[in-house]
């Protein structure tokens, strides 16, 4: 990717050149295909079929076009979820050194939940997992949401008053769904240094290729996280609270319903598993969200003039964001036989991508793809929360914050100015992409000062 001014996530014209190389020397580890990959998914899709790239010597196989990215979704049984099978990864160095670092710290066993099993055992998962996490208990969160948008946004107004631009990332999109979910986990304030740590331990080795001495560091924080909260649900088997612990703690399934369905409640490591994949799935990727939503409202002035004149156009907006800066860039599946995906034939065991940010710009599915429009018709059918049985647990959760934010932004500033927009990177990662920082200043409306 040539030019740090390119980043960007739209614009009305394809989203950049690509190396000299094209796909030839395409690397899914390269900083620089990472600062922008979609000029290369644009072109894996002129071709039927998976895109095969070598990563550390093992083919892993694109799916890049929106049909063949649905319809693998729809499909658990031909295209697994258990792409970590092995837990601690076997006898690896890694997973040996691992093992013994959770028994001597008294680690609980890690347990394959949501993202990591195929059906009928997912689907008692989410049956649980449902119970606790639902309408009723993401709609309460909205005035939280609404108070903490308000709140570090009036901070935001405060800080750049004098025209000294602020990390939105740091000072407000990581902050944000960090505080939202400890909420909705109940964690109290003098926790939350702890809690942001655990939840970044949490997705530390995901799609990056970090060390294994950083691996166990992480893993040191995840058996704190372990310890806090397998307390925190022990106590509610006593003194139960209207809170997602006591809801997992009681959550069932009925046993005269036989849909061959395992009935037996969640033990504690089974909810610390669930637990922290709320924090894996839902706290980086809404802060992508947000940043990036962020990028493309100063990007496109007229939707920004549109947003602050009528701010429930938030809603619209976020989702546009969601279909252009896909945070989950895509999700791995292992197939489980021999298969075809367009012209190609994927041999049994094939590690496959479902490249969701790639189906979200198919020209097939969106006339103008790479164009920030919220008012396009065939917007809620982006991918970007997945497809099928692995569809985003926190889906609604993740748009109602960042709607919230959107109509926050349009009711209390009148203007965002980002500063490094020409040096705006990306962070390291395959799986997960979003803005390293972005240097704002903003202005709120009628010479509103925040504080
Ligand atoms: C913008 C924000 C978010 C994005 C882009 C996102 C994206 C996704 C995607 C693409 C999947 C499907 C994974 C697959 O295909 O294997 C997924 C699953 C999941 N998400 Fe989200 N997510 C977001 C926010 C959240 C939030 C806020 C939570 C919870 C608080 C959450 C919890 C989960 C969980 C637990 C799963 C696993 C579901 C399963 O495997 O059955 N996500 N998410």
């Amino acid at each position: 990717m040539p030019s740090n001014a390119q980043a960007n996530n739209s614009d009305d014209v394809p989203a950049a050149a690509i190396k000299d190389s094209g796909l030839e020397g395409f690397n899914l580890f390269d900083p620089e295909v990472q600062q922008c990959p979609h000029a290369y998914y644009a072109e894996m899709q002129k071709e039927s079929g998976a895109f095969e790239t070598d990563v550390f010597g093992t083919p892993i196989y694109l799916v890049t076009r929106y049909e063949d990215v649905a319809t693998c979704a729809m499909d658990p049984s031909t295209f697994s979820s258990r792409f970590d099978a092995g837990g601690m990864e076997g006898n690896s160095e890694y997973g040996r050194r691992a093992q013994e670092l959770y028994d001597a710290e008294g680690g609980y066993e890690r347990i394959g939940t949501m993202l990591t099993v195929d059906p009928p055992e997912h689907t008692r998962y989410r049956r649980l997992v449902s119970q606790a996490f639902t309408p009723r208990a993401i709609a309460q969160l909205e005035p939280t949401i609404r108070d903490l948008a308000g709140q570090l946004i009036d901070q935001l107004i405060s800080a750049t008053s004098q025209g000294k631009p602020v990390d939105f990332v740091e000072e407000f999109s990581v902050p944000l769904p960090v505080a939202v979910i400890a909420k909705a986990l109940n964690v109290p304030e003098d926790r939350l240094a702890d809690f942001k740590r655990w939840s970044d331990a949490s997705v530390a080795g995901i799609g990056t290729n970090i060390s294994i001495d950083e691996r166990l560091a992480a893993d040191r924080e995840i058996i704190q996280f372990q310890k806090y909260f397998a307390e925190q649900l022990e106590s509610r088997r006593d003194s139960p609270e209207d809170d997602l612990l006591t809801g997992l703690l009681n959550a069932t399934i009925d046993k005269k319903a036989d849909e061959g369905i395992d009935s037996t409640p969640l033990e504690i490591a089974e909810m610390l598993s669930m637990i922290q994949q709320l924090l894996v799935a839902g706290n980086q990727t809404t802060t992508h969200l947000l940043g990036e939503m962020l990028l493309l409202l100063e990007e496109h002035p007229e939707e920004w003039s549109r947003l602050i004149s009528d701010p429930q156009y938030g809603s619209d907006v976020a989702d546009e964001a969601l279909r252009l800066a896909a945070p989950t860039q895509g999700m791995f599946r292992v197939a489980t036989e021999e298969t075809q995906i367009g012209s190609t034939t994927l041999p049994a065991g094939a590690r496959v991508v479902l490249v969701y940010a790639a189906a979200n710009r198919d020209p097939e599915v969106w006339k103008n793809p790479d164009a920030f429009q919220p008012t396009r018709d065939e917007q809620a059918k982006h991918l970007s929360f997945g497809k099928g049985p692995h569809y985003c647990v926190g889906a609604g959760l993740a748009r109602l914050e960042a709607r919230i934010v959107a109509e926050e932004l349009g009711k209390r500033l009148s203007a965002i100015s980002v500063t490094n927009r020409t040096k705006l990177r990306y962070l390291p990662g395959f799986v997960l992409r979003g803005p390293e920082r972005i240097d704002v200043v903003v202005k709120g409306k009628g010479g509103v000062s925040g504080g």
